[in-house]
């Protein structure tokens, strides 16, 4: 499948799980149809020889062909591209499917993009921008959002791709095949610097793995900072263990259904975790009022992401929850709104001192 030379290759690295199952269906397609593409060019230049009108021969008026020799032609070519379509159809909607169900065990990475850079939040603590660490033949599921923007997580050798949008939590999981470094683009148009929002994956062997993991991690996990943030937000004042707070346990919540006042209910999920902090009125919980605020503006993308797997973590047994005394500062808690960028990332004000466009210097 891989035409390859040294200084030219047609596709990228077969680097995951689903790279050959989506190469044999790309290849299946461009056969089908180069096939038909030859078939069409041919007959159009042979019937046009063919049947050219000579000089001196008058055309017979066109009658309908009704004989069994027609009538099995046309039902042929109706029939026979038609299975040839479904075929594309079953295989591409079968591997859409098994990429759309991130398995059970995949370890899950947290990536937020935003203009113009991927910050990845590993759950053990572990952070990085333009660069995913993971170790090879272990099943990896991303739960992607974007702080601003549409963007798109594609990495070619793994052939997976996911919109990445702001407001959503979408996911996108693979397994790694072999030990290497490799290419991640962002694949939507998002301004001006959208090409040079680029990045590597890194996969590694699981030792290897595990040392990255475990240098340079000083910082708790990030279930260990949802924590925190759920006491310095206060959400522990209403919502109690055993039912004695004001507002739901959330022990044990997540993956649950959770019955609403409307009487329906809903999966406590990412996404429903989020919307519950944000815009708590939207889908309350039968049995309870509607007291909760909302936290929006007071709480950032990354400490949301956080939050949810400290919720996530409450009443699971492997939950990585300590008692680990609050000693940093709030530095997720934002002051100015949740599309507010780190500090070090402030532009100047629009009025004040800009580098001049053409000697780069302050005015
Ligand atoms: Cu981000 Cu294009």
């Amino acid at each position: 499948m891989i035409l390859e030379s040294k200084s030219f290759q047609l596709f990228p690295e077969q680097a995951s799980n689903f790279a050959s199952q989506v190469d044999g269906l790309y290849g299946y397609m461009v056969v089908i149809s180069a096939f038909f593409s030859v078939l069409v060019a041919f007959l159009i230049i042979f019937f046009a020889v063919k049947y050219r009108k000579k000089p001196g021969v008058n055309i017979p008026p066109h009658t309908d062909d009704h004989s069994i020799g027609a009538v099995l032609l046309e039902i042929a070519w109706s029939v026979i591209p038609l299975g040839l379509s479904l075929v594309m159809f079953a295989w591409g909607a079968s591997i859409m499917f098994e990429e759309s169900r991130p398995p059970k065990d995949a370890l899950n990475v947290y990536v937020t993009g935003k203009q113009w850079m991927w910050k990845v939040q590993h759950l053990e603590g572990a952070r990085e921008i333009d660069e995913l660490h993971v170790p090879v033949n272990r099943n990896i599921r991303l739960t992607l959002t974007s702080e601003d923007v549409i963007h798109d997580f594609f990495v070619p050798a793994f052939r997976t791709k996911m919109d990445v949008l702001p407001g959503r939590y979408t996911t996108e999981w693979f397994r790694p095949t072999k030990i290497g470094q490799y290419h991640l683009f962002c694949a939507e148009y998002c301004g001006t610097k959208h090409s040079g929002m680029t990045g590597t994956i890194y996969v590694m062997s699981v030792e290897d793995y595990n040392k990255w993991l475990a240098q340079g991690n000083g910082e708790g996990s990030m279930a260990e900072d949802g924590e925190s943030l759920f006491r310095q937000l206060g959400c522990g004042n209403c919502h109690r263990p055993e039912g004695h707070g004001r507002a739901p346990d959330l022990h044990g919540v997540y993956g649950m259904n959770v019955d609403l006042s409307d009487g329906t209910h809903v999966r406590a999920d990412e996404s429903y975790i989020r919307e519950s902090v944000l815009y708590p009125q939207a889908q309350i919980v039968a049995g309870y009022d509607r007291i909760m605020p909302t936290f929006k503006g007071l709480i950032s993308d990354d400490g949301m992401l956080k939050l949810i797997e400290y919720i996530k973590s409450m009443g699971n047994p492997n939950g990585v929850v300590s008692e680990r005394p609050l000693t940093r500062e709030p530095s997720d808690i934002q002051k100015t709104g949740p599309m507010a960028l780190p500090e070090s990332e402030y532009k100047a004000p629009a009025g004040g001192p800009r580098p001049s466009a053409a000697t780069g210097k302050q005015q």
